[in-house]
């Protein structure tokens, strides 16, 4: 059966879909199978992967929404899922199915607040179901910012788990948004932190298994 990582933030921007695909890319180089599914109204991933050129996110096979949710049985080794920022009833749906649930957080008092929301959604709710580990993952960070391990520090206290690896402000990322691509092969230290997160995830979703 597929793991399902799901990418979650109830605010907007916080970098999901630029994590989402980019994990994607790394996943695929590893020589796993992965889908996608797109559950923002926006499809930006959808599109993304859809017009590509990268070699490595054409491998990407996406997912309908509504299929998943009626058969749930998708022959791939992960099966990521991108969501809007919002708590929808879909969402909810992603959270309850996954391995993992990765929550990228911009050093902001909404992004923070935002992923507050998962992590109390997730607790609050009396199913009776094994809930999946979240990771949260500072985004778009300046890494010489005292500020950024302020936050750490602060969230560590709050029992969030945070991620070893934060991903920094580059414009590649933006980049290779507009281009349709991964990172991958196109900035190295960006590569870098992509691939230390994606086995910083493996870890958890093996440990968890
Ligand atoms: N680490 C980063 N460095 C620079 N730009 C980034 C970084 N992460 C994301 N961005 C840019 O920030 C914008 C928002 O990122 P992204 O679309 O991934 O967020 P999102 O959480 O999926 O947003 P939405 O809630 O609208 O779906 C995009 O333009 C993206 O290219
Ligand atoms: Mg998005």
């Amino acid at each position: 059966m597929a793991k399902v990582v799901t990418f979650a933030n109830v605010k907007g921007g916080s970098g999901k879909s630029t994590l989402c695909i980019n994990m994607a890319a790394i996943l695929i180089r590893e020589g796993y199978s992965v889908a996608l599914i797109d559950a923002d109204q926006q499809k930006c991933s959808q599109d993304w992967i859809t017009g590509t050129k990268d070699k490595l996110l054409s491998r990407v096979e996406i997912i309908d929404q509504a299929e998943f949710m009626a058969s749930k049985k998708v022959d791939v080794d992960f099966m990521l899922i991108d969501t809007q920022g919002s708590l929808t009833k879909e969402m909810a749906q992603f959270l309850f199915q996954s391995s993992l649930i990765i929550t990228p957080c911009r050093v902001s008092r909404d992004d923070i607040v935002g992923q507050g929301w998962i992590e109390v959604f997730l607790k609050q709710s009396n199913r009776d179901i094994k809930k999946a580990p979240i990771l949260t993952v500072l985004n778009g960070v300046n890494k010489r910012s005292s500020i950024l391990s302020h936050v750490i520090e602060q969230l560590k206290e709050d029992g969030v788990q945070v991620a070893k690896t934060c991903i920094s402000q580059r414009v590649c990322f933006a980049e290779t948004n507009v281009n349709k691509i991964s990172v991958i092969g196109y900035n190295k230290p960006a590569t870098e932190e992509i691939v230390d997160l994606t086995n910083e995830a493996l870890n958890l979703i093996k440990r968890e298994a």
